[in-house]
Parts: C-alpha cells; sequence; structure tokens
C-alpha cells in the first residue's frame, strides 16, 4: 500500500476505510515503548470496544474541533511544533497523535514514531538512550510526506525531573528531524522550561452531545439494543470521560443485552437517581430508627425489599456503597428549598462523611453520620419555621 507520486491527504484515511474490518485494525496497530510492536486488544474479534473504535484519522476525532483544525493546519502544511496535549483522561489525547501520525506518515507510521508511556521505564538513562537513539538516525521513509520523526511521551507528568529536564535538552539537539509530543493529565507537573519548548493544546472533558453522538455511531456499527434512558446514563456516568462511556457501555451490554437505564446503573453498581429520591425522602421524613433500621437485621432476614425500612436495608439490598449514595445525594441537597442556616452545615456533614469513607472507615458508623447530618438538618428546619 505504499503510495507513489504525490499522495493527497486523503489517500492514507480511504484507503484504510476500504480494507476488511479485521485488517484495518491490524493496520492501526502501533508500538508501545519500541518501534513497531504490537498493541493487544486491537483487531481481535471482541476485543475492548476502546480501542475498535480509537478514531483513525482527525476527523473521527468527536468535540475539539479548534484543536484538531489547527493541528490538521499545521501537519497539512508541514509545520508540525512540539505538541503538549493536557487534559482529563479519556478525552481523545493520544488517539489525536496517533491520528495525526497516520496522516503524516500514511501506513509506515510505526517506523516512524517512538512511543514511550508510563508503564516503560522512563528514568533519565532510558530518555537519554532511547529517544537518542530514535531521533539521532535519519528516516528512510519513503513515500511519507513528512520528513521528520515523532517522539510521543505519553503521561509525561509521571517522568521524573531528572528525565524531564535532560529531555529539554535532547529536545533542542533534534529540533532538525523530530517532534516531540508530550501528553499528561496535569500540566503543571511538566517543568516550565519544557511548556515553554511545545504549543499547548487542552483537552476538555468532552460534552454530552458529542459523548451520546459517538456512542450512537458505535450503537448502529454493533447493532445494539439501546433506550433512549439508557444512552442518558450512560452519558451521564461517563462524566465527560468518552473511554469511561465506551467501557460502560460495553460491559452492561454483556451483562444484559437490553441495555436500559437500569441495566447501566445496575452493571455499573451506582445508585438509580431513583433510589437516591426515596433514600432523600426517607432521611427528611421518617424517624432516625426508621430510617436506619438495624443493618444486621435486614441483611440476613429480609430477602425481599421492604418499603419503608430504611436506606440501610436499601443498601444492602441494592448493594449500594455508602459514598455513592453521599455523592449523590449532594445535588440533591441543593436542590430541595431550605434556608442556608439549615442547608450549609448539611453540605459541610455530608463533605465530611465523604472524606472519612475515603480512608475506609466503617460504613456503619458513617450511615448513622448521614443520618444524624439530616436529622439534625430537619430540627434547625423546625426551629427555622417557628
Ligand atoms: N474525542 C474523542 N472522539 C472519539 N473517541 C474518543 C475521543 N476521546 C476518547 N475517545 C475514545 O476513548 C478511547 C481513549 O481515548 P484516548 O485518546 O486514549 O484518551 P486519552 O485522552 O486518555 O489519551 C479511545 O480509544 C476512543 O475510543
Ligand atoms: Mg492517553
Amino acid at each position: 500500500m505504499a503510495k507513489q507520486g504525490g499522495p493527497s491527504p486523503m489517500d492514507v484515511d480511504v484507503a484504510a476505510a476500504l480494507l476488511p474490518p479485521s485488517s484495518r485494525f491490524t493496520a492501526q496497530q502501533k508500538g508501545k515503548g519500541k518501534v513497531g510492536t504490537v498493541r493487544p486488544g486491537v483487531g481481535e474479534k471482541g476485543g475492548p470496544w476502546v480501542e475498535k473504535y480509537r478514531p483513525t484519522s482527525l476527523s473521527d476525532v468527536a468535540a475539539h474541533k479548534d484543536i484538531v483544525e489547527t493541528i490538521d493546519r499545521l501537519t497539512g502544511e508541514n509545520k508540525l511544533p512540539h505538541l503538549l496535549l493536557y487534559g482529563p483522561p479519556g478525552t481523545g489525547k493520544t488517539s489525536t497523535i496517533l491520528a495525526v501520525a497516520r496522516k503524516l506518515y500514511g501506513i509506515q507510521f510505526q517506523n516512524m514514531i517512538l512511543e514511550l508511556n508510563a508503564s516503560d521505564d522512563r528514568g533519565i538513562d532510558v530518555v537519554r538512550q532511547q529517544v537518542q537513539d530514535f531521533a539521532s538516525t535519519q528516516s528512510i521513509c519513503f513515500g511519507t510526506r513528512a520528513n521528520v520523526k515523532l517522539v510521543i511521551l505519553d503521561e509525561a507528568d509521571a517522568m521524573t525531573k531528572d528525565a524531564q529536564f535532560s529531555l529539554r535538552r535532547i529536545i533542542e539537539k533534534y529540533t532538525r528531524n523530530t517532534r516531540f509530543c508530550l501528553i499528561c493529565n496535569y500540566v503543571s507537573k511538566i517543568i516550565p522550561a519544557l511548556q515553554s519548548r511545545c504549543t499547548r493544546f487542552r483537552f476538555a472533558p468532552l460534552d454530552a452531545k458529542n459523548i451520546s453522538n459517538r456512542l450512537r455511531y458505535v450503537i448502529e456499527q454493533e447493532g445494539l439494543d439501546v433506550t433512549d434512558t439508557g444512552l442518558s446514563a450512560v452519558v451521564r456516568l461517563s462524566n465527560g470521560d468518552m473511554r469511561k462511556a465506551l467501557n460502560i457501555l460495553q460491559s452492561t451490554q454483556m451483562s444484559s443485552p437490553h441495555v436500559s437505564e437500569e441495566a447501566v446503573y445496575l452493571c455499573t453498581g451506582s445508585p438509580m437517581p431513583k433510589d437516591i429520591e426515596q433514600i432523600a425522602y426517607w432521611l427528611l421524613n421518617e424517624s432516625f430508627v426508621t430510617a436506619y433500621q438495624t443493618f444486621v437485621f435486614t441483611k440476613k432476614t429480609l430477602p425481599i425489599f421492604d418499603k419503608g425500612k430504611g436506606v440501610s436495608q436499601m443498601k444492602t439490598l441494592k448493594g449500594l456503597a455508602l459514598v455513592d449514595i453521599v455523592r449523590e445525594l449532594h445535588p440533591f441537597v441543593f436542590c430541595i428549598s431550605m434556608p442556608a442556616v439549615v442547608r450549609v452545615p448539611l453540605i459541610n456533614a455530608l463533605a465530611d462523611i465523604e472524606y472519612r469513607l475515603a480512608f475506609g472507615t466503617s460504613e456503619k458508623l458513617q450511615l448513622g453520620a448521614l443520618l444524624s447530618a439530616f436529622t439534625h438538618a430537619r430540627s434547625s428546619l423546625v426551629a427555622a419555621a417557628k
């Protein structure tokens, strides 16, 4: 598939799109840490969808249109600067740079990039050696449009400071025939000297519309049975992380072929909005004892959910984690109308409980704390009304 003559920017993508799916994914495999090794899971039947539906060209990358256009223009004019891509996980940073590489080098892109990520040893020596070996050789790649090589340092924020300092020098030394692309979640962990050598692009969390459009495409390709509420549940739980969205969709689809809202929440173990509503109702209306119910008793002897038997029973029967309940209750408290003097201590109490749960404290005691916080809020409400 080596191209002759003057290839147009579209050549690669069109040719790749025409291949049968299995060979298409093989063509997209790429090295990790070395040039030309195979990324596991890609191209296997039934492999993870995050790899199967990784955007192959820049036009497939959902959202970030301005970033993609800018990078696209720079690669088109062969003026690629050193790049620094940062932002939360699952927003398309790695996919974007791989699409750029594919556009620049076509089918030979595996020979022209060096990808190092946090799982590779990236101490000062390794960076010096590997990057120098790769960057110092002239590219002998025919048929590609670009004559610069590309070094991708994924998860660069996990690199030691020393390695980052040594990289500063290497970047300058090999600028003539190599471009570097640093990818990280936290830009503040990259030393300023490196930041100033790169053009920075921030990948924000994807908005709901872009996620659901991309999910719809996957649903269509896989021929899935997904309800509208199921789809919006996946979008809501993903929080702008496309990787998480695809993983939730795939695991839910494996556990139940009919992907409904309930199936999604069951699969991820997150509390359903209606459960949270019910719990909030108990917390605000039932007496302390009714709401609490004895944890052990309900767990052992009441196999069927008995309405009005309290939070602990709901928690036990549905297998909900208290920390999830607390997190979901938090926005709920903002929706209920109550005076600030009541709301403020309640929010504070929820934050404290969440903090304590993060350190692995007893759920039973924290459940008690949650109920006391609400009981307290109720008595303040009554006092405020008088
Ligand atoms: N903007 C996007 N458009 C389409 N798919 C995306 C996008 N961002 C992430 N994905 C999906 O999520 C997976 C992980 O994306 P990746 O680029 O590795 O994220 P990260 O930003 O963490 O490097 C990809 O395989 C792809 O399927
Ligand atoms: Mg990544």
